[in-house]
This record gives structure tokens, C-alpha cells and sequence, in this order.
């Protein structure tokens, strides 16, 4: 793995967006893997200052709210339309988990099936969650995991409750990538800020165990981990 630590935050948005639009330009005719949360719309905020135009045509994100209206706020195909799509021009497709084309009970196969016909993917950009989950893929997930609807921890449901405007309509399912599928991709860019990730990080480098997602991952050659973290 190699390891980039920065300062701050903002300093290892700011290189991610570097390396993604290096390595995305390098390899136009593959896809991306795009992933939503506070972290990542950093990356996107800077890819578009740095007025960032994409050269690939497809993108897989890598994970979605089971059953979500698309036009929900906190639908995460949504999030990318607004953070990624509009202010990036990009004229391509992003290929959502559980949306369109992949609705319905056949649709994480689907899914596979798509990245797999498309893929391999250049680069596919990472965040993790403070239990440690990896997307969707929580604590005690298999390392050979491929998409599916999988249920969300409490801590999950906990730390991402903030999101909604109305609890109760927070879904309690998600759709994923699993373990296996991201490690399909070329490069991994794992991005890790703050002292509440800093456990998960951690217990995954110095302790890893099915109950750390990351550490299936970390065998990856093409891993970048991107951290303002000492662990
Ligand atoms: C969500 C997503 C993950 C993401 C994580 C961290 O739960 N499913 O893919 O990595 O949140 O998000 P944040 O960057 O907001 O801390």
C-alpha cells in the first residue's frame, strides 16, 4: 500500500482529485468508480476548480439506499448528478446500484455483469465509515462479497441519520459493490480524515479480521491510501 499522508483534509481532497484526474486521462477507455459522502465532495469540489472535463464515458458508483427515489436529496445517484455530473460536464453515464437498469431483484447481478463487460475500472475512489464499512459493506462482511442488498448496521444508520430531514423515511437496506467487486479495479484511492475514523483505520492495518472490511483490500497492489491520520 502506498501511503500519502497530508495535513489536512482539504490538502488530501485536493491530491486525490490530482491523482484521479491523472490516472482517469491515462486510461480514457475505462471506466471510474465514484463514491459519495462528506469526503468525497471535496474531491469533486476541487476536480471542478481545477476545471476537471472527463475523458471516460462510463462510471459505477458504489453503493445506493434500497428502494430510494432517485429524486430524493439523499438518494446517492442524486448526490453525484448534483456533485459530480453538473458541475464536471460529464456527458457519460454513472451506472447506480438498485437504479434503472438495475432495479429489481436481478439487478446486483446486473450490475456485476455491467462493470465486468465495461470494466476493469482505472481507478475507483474510496471512503470509510467510522464502524469501518468499506460502501455498503459492513462489519463481518466476506471478502469475496459481490453487489448486493445488504442491511445497515445500527452505527450506520446511526452516524448517517444526520442526512435526513426525516428520519423515519432513512431506508435500513443498501445496495453494494461488495469486497470482491472493488477490488476488481486498477487503482484503489482510500481516503481517511479525522479522529473518528481513526479506530477503524487502525484495527484494519494493525489487527485485520472479517470484522475490518478494509483489510480485504489491503493486499491490492494498485492501494493509495490518502490520510491525515497517525495509526
Ligand atoms: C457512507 C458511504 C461510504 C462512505 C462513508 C463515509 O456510509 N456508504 O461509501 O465511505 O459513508 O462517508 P463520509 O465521507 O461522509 O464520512
Amino acid at each position: 500500500m502506498k501511503i500519502h499522508r497530508v495535513k489536512s483534509a482539504g490538502q488530501g481532497q485536493a491530491l486525490a482529485a490530482e491523482l484521479f484526474a491523472g490516472i482517469s486521462d491515462e486510461s480514457p477507455d475505462c471506466p471510474v468508480g465514484l463514491a459519495t459522502g462528506g469526503t468525497m465532495s471535496g474531491v469533486y469540489s476541487a476536480l471542478a476548480t481545477n476545471g476537471f472535463r472527463p475523458k471516460f464515458s462510463d462510471a459505477f458508483a458504489l453503493d445506493e439506499y434500497q428502494g430510494i427515489s432517485p429524486a430524493s436529496e439523499n438518494s446517492y445517484g442524486n448526490e453525484l448528478t448534483r456533485k459530480f455530473t453538473e458541475p464536471l460536464n460529464f456527458q457519460g453515464k454513472i451506472h447506480v446500484p438498485g437504479q434503472g437498469d438495475y432495479a429489481g431483484e436481478q439487478g446486483p447481478e446486473e450490475f456485476e455483469q455491467a462493470i465486468t463487460k465495461l470494466g476493469p475500472l482505472s481507478v475507483q475512489l474510496l471512503g470509510i465509515g467510522v464502524n469501518g464499512h468499506i460502501a455498503f459493506n459492513e462489519p463481518g462482511s466476506s471478502f469475496n462479497s459481490k453487489t448486493r442488498v445488504v442491511k445497515l448496521h445500527q452505527e450506520t444508520i446511526k452516524s448517517n441519520l444526520v442526512y435526513f430531514d426525516d428520519p423515519a423515511s432513512m431506508p435500513t437496506k443498501a445496495v453494494t459493490q461488495g469486497l470482491s467487486t472493488i477490488k476488481q479495479a486498477s487503482k484503489l484511492l482510500l481516503l481517511v480524515f479525522g479522529e473518528a475514523k481513526a479506530f477503524a483505520l487502525s484495527k484494519a492495518i494493525n489487527n485485520p479480521d472479517e470484522s475490518t472490511p478494509l483489510a480485504a483490500l489491503l493486499d491490492h497492489p494498485g492501494l493509495e491510501l490518502i490520510t491525515d491520520l497517525n495509526y
